[in-house]
């Protein structure tokens, strides 16, 4: 990644749009600032500017293609409530789920899982990294946060025993890059879990017709990534990609949500379309339920060979002898 800039707790009481917060103005250019030491430097205020469209806030970071809305830090507190109902209490499926000493957290949000884990384990390292300051600023002594982009090269020089990756689809153009650097930013032995919802709703009964604006919500939802270049589809993919960059002991559990955009919508198309799909999201009548996927795998305790460390023009036979 091009640039690393460690979070700055102090500074996140000021919210972005709050113009309160005065950022360092350092210079790139800077010679001093290409030294490691450069990840010490505070967050740029630009970092820190957010467009707002319909009273949703899109991060400005870098040169990045990623729009990813930031939800209302109401639905990212929520959104990890589920996921501790979901996986009966525990952050996480994998071994790693107690006792990894580095963990990275991909995509924090609110930086609440980040937080959870460290206030459990005091004597891990936990970094959360996200494009967005919007963690909070009292967090556990053992918990960082960064602004960083992960589809750009990943800088972390000292490796991690697990990492976390929680509802990252729709937010990344590239998995197989991403699962490939979480593999190499691992130490062997170590740990990646990716949890993840899966877009369009499934249901088994026949109750969620194509009628339904839960049907098209999901539906449209996917085309919408998919148009945008960041699939909510991806998950179903994740265990195979995972093998494939060399994971082993790939484990992947289905799990459900049940269910009690804008492509060139208006504004109030929107609202009365998400009106429908409250009332439906109230009725007992239609089944559907958000397909939740969590896959971990581990980093083989001895590096293999991959075969593209191949000389290009080895044989691709048994060796033979003269
Ligand atoms: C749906 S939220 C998930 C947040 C958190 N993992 C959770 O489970 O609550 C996805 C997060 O990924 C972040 N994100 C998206 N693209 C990113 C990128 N390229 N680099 C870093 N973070 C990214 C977004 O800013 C957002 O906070």
């Amino acid at each position: 990644m091009a640039e690393t800039r460690p979070y700055h707790p102090a500074a996140a009481d000021e919210h972005p749009n709050g113009g309160a917060l005065v950022a360092d103005d350092f210079d790139d250019a800077d010679s001093a600032l290409s030294a490691p030491e450069q990840s010490l430097q505070s967050l740029r205020s630009s970092v820190l500017e957010f467009q707002q469209e319909n009273g949703v806030s899109f991060p400005e970071f870098g040169d990045t293609h990623s729009r990813m809305m930031i939800l209302k830090s109401s639905v990212l507190r929520f959104n990890p409530n589920m996921w501790l109902l979901t996986l009966r209490g525990e952050l996480a499926l994998c071994p790693k789920v107690h006792g990894a000493n580095r963990v990275l957290d991909v995509g924090t949000g609110s930086g609440l899982w980040a937080i959870d884990y460290a206030d459990l384990h005091p004597d891990a390292e936990v970094t959360g990294v996200d494009l967005s300051p919007i963690q909070p600023s009292l967090v556990p002594p053992n918990c960082f946060f960064e602004v960083d982009d992960v589809e750009k090269e990943w800088t972390w020089t000292k490796s991690f025993d697990f990492i976390m990756s929680r509802v990252m689809a729709g937010s990344l153009a590239d998995y197989e890059s991403y699962i490939q650097k979480a593999y190499d930013a691992l130490e062997p032995g170590g740990y990646l879990e990716l949890q993840d919802l899966h877009f369009p709703h499934g249901c088994d009964d026949g109750t969620m017709t194509e009628e339904t604006a839960i049907y098209r919500l999901g539906h449209l939802f996917l085309e919408a990534s998919i148009a945008l270049g960041r699939p909510l589809n991806p998950a179903p993919t994740y265990k195979g990609i995972m093998e494939k960059v060399g994971f082993e002991d790939v484990v992947q559990q289905k799990l459900v949500w049940l269910l009690g955009t804008g492509l060139g919508w208006t504004k109030e198309e929107v609202l009365v379309f998400c009106t429908s799909v409250r009332a439906e999201l109230k009725s007992s009548a239609i089944h559907g339920y958000l397909p939740i996927y969590v896959v971990y795998g581990k980093k083989p305790e001895a590096p293999v060979a991959s075969p593209s460390d191949a000389p290009a023009n080895a044989s691709a036979g048994a060796p033979t002898t003269a």
